[in-house]
């Protein structure tokens, strides 16, 4: 099914780019692409790759090699209408999927706000290959490896993200996984992650930065309730 063109003038908006849907089919720059399934098959080369690169690349914080090519091809000799790698064919399905959000499922709701928003890869994704929660992310490492290494990949991974959209550094991830392990009754994994979250307000210096205003936020909570 040929998504609605909808989808290609969402993509040049959002990239504050002009309807690329308006521009004359492979008229400039390199080989006229030959493999679109998602995209008018008649975009010119130089549209497709603007695409790729303020939407898909961007949006999952990877270069093109992530879909197209393999390791050590050089970019000149990269055969990008192939299928080969999993990562594009799944890139894919998630450009079907983003069509009918946008273009059926998203004007079936009669209130939206205006401007009415567009979902994008970013949307989702944030700049990651995988659009995870920290919570998640940790609660996978603690289950398998423990809390010592759920807590030094928590270090790993702040030093990297620290100031993107990828992740989530403030109280509501650990709480989130604090309570998930509790409901597991995985008191001492759970008393780990609370002590991490401490650590992390001291540091930050944020409003609650220490037990006893977390009791007394807590008290409050509990008393509007
Ligand atoms: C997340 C995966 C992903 C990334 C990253 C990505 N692409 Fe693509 N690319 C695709 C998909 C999927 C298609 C096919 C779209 C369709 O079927 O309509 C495609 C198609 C293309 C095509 C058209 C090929 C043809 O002949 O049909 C070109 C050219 C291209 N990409 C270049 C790039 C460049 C340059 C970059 C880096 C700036 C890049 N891509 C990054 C997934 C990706
Ligand atoms: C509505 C949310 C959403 C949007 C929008 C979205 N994705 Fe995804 N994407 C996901 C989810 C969820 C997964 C993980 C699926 C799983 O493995 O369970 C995923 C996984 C992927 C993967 C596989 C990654 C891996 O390592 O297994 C690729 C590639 C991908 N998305 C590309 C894209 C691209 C390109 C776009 C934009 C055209 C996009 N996604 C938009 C939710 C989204």
């Amino acid at each position: 099914m040929r998504p609605p063109i909808r989808f290609v003038r969402m993509l040049a908006a959002a990239a504050a780019m002009v309807a690329l849907a308006a521009q004359p089919a492979a008229s400039q720059g390199g080989d006229a692409p030959r493999n679109l399934k998602v995209l008018p098959s008649d975009l010119s080369r130089d549209s497709v790759v603007k695409i790729m690169r303020f939407e898909l690349a961007s949006g999952l914080g990877v270069t093109c090699s992530y879909c197209h090519g393999a390791p050590g091809v050089p970019f000149d000799s990269i055969d990008f209408a192939s299928d080969e790698r999993q990562t594009k064919r799944t890139a894919r399905e998630m450009m079907r999927m983003i069509a009918r959000i946008n273009g059926e499922l998203l004007p079936a709701i009669t209130t939206r706000g205006t401007p009415p928003i567009q979902v994008q890869c970013i949307t989702c994704h944030r700049g990651a290959q995988r659009p995870l929660m920290l919570e998640d992310t940790l609660g996978t490492v603690i289950a398998r490896l423990g809390a010592d290494s759920a807590i030094a990949t928590y270090e790993r991974i702040k030093q990297r993200y620290t100031g993107r959209f990828a992740y989530d550094f403030g109280q509501r991830s650990l709480n989130t996984l604090a309570a998930r392990l509790l409901e597991q009754s995985r008191l001492a994994d759970a008393r780990r992650i609370l002590e991490l979250d401490i650590r992390r307000t001291d540091k930050d210096n944020c409003d609650t930065d220490s037990w006893s205003g977390k009791a007394t936020v807590g008290y409050r909570h509990a008393r509007q309730d």
